[in-house]
């Protein structure tokens, strides 16, 4: 079998997205950022019969690469072109090349009813980790146990003990297409996440060698020690590794940079935990999606629906691990131990 091409793959996905003859999509892009996402994505729409168009803003001197993770100037290229807006609101699918994030603008088209797929990691990446029907149904049976639990716990070797108190906010989930309108998604990704009450985290983090820091993309060498009450961070303790974090968080002049954000685990058996080892392109859904790691973060709790709307995101996939709801295990050393959220080649008959 030949190795299929990125047409092919955006028209998989595509179908995934519930995209029929007649289905509107529309692929947005900026100045001549990933031409041929938006070639692929047309030519897959052409393929199954949909109406399908791309509305490509200028250039412009604010062209995100996906490298740096955040707008740093607090808009994105969308923001006063309403026209633009108003086409993207009136389809069945966006798919975004240029990364709006969770801005004012790709909220009010979800808010529309457009579904919402973002794509702008490296191809490689993209062809390594496939969604399926069988990761979204595991992913949204986490998604179950994760609304009705009150509390979660995570521990690790290294020290880690710390617990949320949930029920505030909602789960988002992630499974890398989306065929419900209004719902955003990202290609390639395989987690799911919620927040605790604003002042409802207590106890300590302590990342490990090897567990990963973004927007770093580095591993952790010397063990960080991470003192959290009512929801904030209160004190950086270690070496080397402590030092970088404690500057950069530092850096942004914002006591809500120390509040704790979204927390949940990753489900993506294709995902790789190494990849940085050898590959830094992309925002890390390699690193983010990887199995059974527990995805700690600091910062903004608005994509939840929270009040903390800090430019200090921090995520930490964290190895080895052992979460639990409601006392009941759900990951323990960095493996999923629930049958219906397990890999199928992980469920021992
Ligand atoms: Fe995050």
């Amino acid at each position: 079998m030949s190795t299929p091409t990125f047409t092919d793959m955006c028209r998989e996905q595509l179908e995934l997205c519930g995209i029929v003859p007649g289905s509107t999509v529309a692929v947005l892009s900026q100045g001549n950022q990933r031409r041929s996402y938006v070639e692929s994505f047309l030519a897959a729409a052409a393929q199954l019969d949909a109406v399908a168009f791309n509305v490509n803003l200028p250039a412009g001197d604010m062209g995100n690469d996906g490298e740096v993770g955040v707008w740093t100037v607090g808009a994105t290229p969308l923001k006063g072109n309403q026209p633009a807006i108003d086409a993207l609101k009136s389809v069945d699918l966006v798919i975004d090349t240029i990364f709006l994030l969770f801005s004012k603008e790709q909220l009010e088209i979800q808010a529309a009813g457009a579904k919402v797929l973002l794509c702008i990691e490296p191809i490689e990446h993209i062809r390594a980790m496939p969604p399926s029907k069988r990761l979204r149904e595991r992913v949204e049976a986490g998604q179950e146990m994760l609304a009705k639990a009150r509390t979660l716990r995570f521990t690790n070797e290294a020290g880690t003990d710390v617990t949320y108190q949930l029920g505030a906010y909602p789960v988002m989930t992630q499974y890398g297409y989306t065929d419900t309108p209004g719902r955003w998604d990202h290609w390639p990704s395989g987690f799911l996440f919620t927040g605790a009450s604003d002042d409802g985290v207590d106890g300590t983090v302590v990342l490990a060698p090897g567990d990963i820091i973004f927007p770093f993309k580095s591993y952790v060498q010397t063990p960080i020690e991470l003192t959290i009450e009512k929801g904030f961070i209160t004190n950086i303790a270690g070496d080397l590794d402590a030092d970088l974090l404690r500057e950069y968080m530092a850096s942004f002049n914002d006591p809500d940079a120390y509040g704790i954000s979204h927390i949940g685990w990753g489900m993506l058996e294709t995902a790789q935990w190494s990849i940085l080892a050898h590959d830094r392109r992309g925002i890390g859904m390699h690193g983010r999606s990887f199995y059974g790691n527990v995805l700690f973060s600091t910062g903004p709790n608005g994509e939840l629906g929270g009040p903390n709307e800090t430019l200090c995101h921090i995520d930490m996939p964290m190895r080895n691990c052992t979460l639990y709801l409601d006392d009941e295990p759900i990951v323990v050393d960095g493996d999923i131990v629930v049958d219906v959220l397990k890999a199928d080649d992980r469920v021992q008959v």
